[in-house]
């Protein structure tokens, strides 16, 4: 029997966890739970009496994967695993997952509830302006990505996209324009949607550069990480243009210079709601669950990312 523990400090949906623990205990294993914990020091004491964790965007560092030698994997229940120390996981053995494309839907839908919101003036009164007919350009086209291009088109925008690493024939198959070069779809489009990861080549890879490369009425969306954004260098092209708008689901380092200087033309949610639904944390909350289910009982590491 192992110890799984739901440790995160943004807590599941009760139904994820009813469908987590049925999951858990169908298997044989103890379902333990550590939820809004104040402290790091609270998630290092759970991962000493654990075999597995199931975390969100909780801090999984040197002092947590080591522990104790008794927990063998970590299921970061969502795609982003920024938050999570791989190299020390390697070093001590510690199997990480993620689950993608588990939460993606929910992560789309706001993207698009945060651009009507800024298109709209923040639903003060006065005139606001449609999506209908806007460009959007889609920075990486991963699993949230491919959903925002789908709810795009139902809104009637133009829909382009860049990534790197995803062939231009997949982001093609979805009735979406592949472009050439991240400059490409800067200079091209209004609206840019970033759903690229944070790591060592995007940390402040959205740049002065890039951004005044956007026409005008630009709004740049971040439903990504808060760290891929060149913050000193956003507030200055703020600053030079006035029709620059930014919404993040992540307030930025300098959040306050942000609200005070440009209080009309940002918007940050107090605290990353991407998300924070019922459906997403039963989709990722579960697939987390059988993926350490499955892991404990064939050694299977499908979704392992380090
Ligand atoms: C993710 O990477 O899956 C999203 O950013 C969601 O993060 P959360 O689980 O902390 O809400």
């Amino acid at each position: 029997m192992k110890r799984i523990t739901v440790a995160t400090d943004k807590p599941f949906a009760k139904e994820a966890i009813d469908q987590i623990r049925e999951i858990v205990e169908d298997a044989g294993h103890e379902l333990h739970l550590l939820e809004s914990y104040k402290q790091q020091s609270d998630l290092i004491e759970v991962a000493k009496i654990s075999d597995a964790l199931i975390i969100r965007s909780d801090k999984v560092d040197v002092d947590v994967i080591n522990a104790d030698d008794r927990l063998a994997i970590v299921v970061r229940a969502g795609a982003g695993y920024d938050n999570v120390d791989l190299k020390a996981a390697t070093n001590r053995g510690v199997v990480v997952m993620n689950t993608p494309g588990q939460n993606s839907n929910a992560v789309a839908e706001l993207a698009f509830g945060m651009m009507i919101f800024m298109g709209r003036n923040k639903f003060a009164p006065g005139t606001g302006s449609e999506l209908r007919a806007k460009k959007l350009g889609i920075h990486a086209f991963g699993n949230v990505g491919k959903y925002v291009a789908r709810i795009a088109k139902g809104f009637g925008m133009d829909v382009y996209a860049f990534d790197a690493f995803v062939p231009k024939e997949v982001i093609e198959k979805e009735g979406v324009r592949a472009l050439n070069s991240v400059e490409e779809l800067y200079s091209s489009c209004q609206y840019i949607s970033l759903h690229i990861p944070a790591n060592d080549h995007t940390v402040k890879s959205i740049n002065a550069k890039l951004l005044s490369l956007m026409p005008k009425g630009a709004t740049l969306v971040n439903t990504a990480r808060k760290e891929v954004i060149h913050e000193t260098e956003l507030l200055e092209i703020m600053e030079q243009r006035k029709d620059f708008v930014y919404v993040s689901d992540i307030a930025p380092s300098q959040k306050d210079e942000f609200e005070s200087k440009f209080a009309h033309r940002v918007f940050f949610t107090p605290k990353k709601m991407g998300a924070e639904t019922a459906e997403a944390n039963i989709n990722a909350g579960v697939a987390a669950a059988r993926q350490i289910v499955k892991f404990f009982a064939t050694g299977d590491t499908t979704f392992k990312v380090n």
